[in-house]
């Protein structure tokens, strides 16, 4: 049998959030599509070793945090919080499974803290047998200010640390430290310190910053915006047009003086119709026909590059972004050899994006091969936006 952690984290996530002043509270208010508080178990669940969770959340939330944590396959206990942040933790402790010997107490509030903080901090705890804390060194110069707005002196910033959490701790200290029901404070390591156990810092991490105001929100946004790789997705189109010879030839997004032409509502560019379907069938959004419609009388006509650049419009729009694509003619006529540098750049400026266009034939096999037509088949690459 498996044992059980030795480490265990209380995760506190009942506040309400006054000061990012939001409908929910804080923990249960979304970054990118996913609440603070299920944001804060990735980093539990990177740490280099097993750890037993206890969250504690507001009261009234308890079966909703309970449900979002099945649902993630997170298993972890949920308590209801106190008033006070320290209350929060009291009643986490309370929950901790037999066997763990260390704890580290964890602001769901620093959603994006990196697993090697928690590492560090355990590694610490159990090498030094004390508790540990993370902290970084304060940068803006800081001033004792008196009630009424005068400044009162300059406070030596060498001699300051910014702490964070998780603060770790060994078990048995950081109850005896909780028993003594002391002052409120607003971490742990001050009660711990209050209990007469030293407290060691080690190096903390920028990206555990406190989402505390709406300003921090944002940042949390552009974090996971900058931080989370684009999906990628694939699709196919394919496309035919016969050909006319009463009809001027453009295909490719370029006309072709002196070819016999394709049949079609629009230009018949077997080439651009055959990327569109490839780009819309790789990011979901139906395809050439569904998004034109053949009797649109703005479209009779029309010319590769319209259909193009309102496909890559559309695309955006939805959230995606064109990875590259590559096309392959397949025909006797044109030539395409000769122009296929100055289609790829077209069709290139286009979608923003690589394309890249070759041509066979059939070896006089099928409608191609007797030169009936042309056919064009597209495999595009699409990336699905992270928020
Ligand atoms: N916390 C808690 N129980 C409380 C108060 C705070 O569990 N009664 C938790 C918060 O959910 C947060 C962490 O303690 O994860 C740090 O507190 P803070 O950032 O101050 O959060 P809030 O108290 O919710 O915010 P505010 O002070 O702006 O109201
Ligand atoms: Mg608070």
């Amino acid at each position: 049998m498996q044992s059980s952690p030795s480490v265990a984290v209380v995760v506190v996530a009942a506040g309400s959030g006054s000061r990012l002043g939001h409908a929910r509270p804080k923990a249960f208010v979304e970054v990118a599509g996913r609440s603070i508080l299920s944001r804060s178990m990735d980093s539990i669940s990177g740490m280099s070793e097993p750890a037993a969770v206890v969250a504690v959340v507001p009261a009234a939330l308890v079966s909703e945090a309970a449900a979002e944590f099945e649902r993630l396959g997170v298993a972890a206990v949920v308590v209801a919080g106190g008033q006070t942040r320290q209350k929060s933790v009291a009643a986490g402790l309370r929950m901790l499974p037999a066997g763990t010997e260390i704890v580290l107490v964890h602001d769901a509030a620093r959603a994006f803290t990196p697993p090697e903080v928690f590492d560090r901090v355990v590694a610490a705890v159990r090498s030094s047998g004390h508790g540990v804390i993370p902290g970084l060194p304060v940068t803006d110069t800081i001033k004792g200010v008196a009630a009424d707005g005068t400044v009162r002196d300059t406070i030596d910033r060498s001699t300051l640390t910014a702490v964070q959490t998780p603060q770790g701790f060994p078990r048995a200290q950081l109850e005896e430290a909780y028993a003594l029901d002391a002052a409120d404070f607003t971490d742990d390591a001050a009660l711990v310190r209050e209990a007469g156990h030293p407290v060691l810092v080690v190096p903390g991490d920028a990206r555990s910053f406190k989402i505390t105001t709406a300003d921090d929100l944002e940042r949390a946004e552009s974090l996971v915006r900058t931080t989370t790789p684009w999906s990628p997705r694939i699709g196919t189109g394919v496309d035919a047009h016969a050909y006319d010879p009463g009809a001027e030839l453009w295909l490719a997004g370029l006309h072709w003086p002196g070819e016999a032409g394709l049949a079609g509502h629009s230009d018949g560019d077997a080439v651009a119709h055959a990327i569109c379907d490839a780009l819309l069938g790789a990011a979901g959004l139906g395809d050439i026909g569904g998004l034109f419609g053949t009797d649109d009388p703005a479209l009779a006509g029309a010319h590769g590059d319209v259909f193009l650049s309102r496909t890559r419009r559309v695309l955006e729009q939805a959230g995606f972004r064109i990875g590259n694509v590559s096309v392959q003619l397949i025909g006797n006529r044109p030539r395409f050899a000769p122009r296929k540098a100055e289609a790829d750049a077209l069709l290139t400026s286009l979608l923003g994006a690589p394309v890249s266009v070759s041509a066979t034939t059939t070896d006089g096999l099928g409608f191609t091969g007797r030169g009936e037509g042309v056919t064009a088949i597209a495999t595009a690459l699409v990336l699905s936006s992270p928020v």
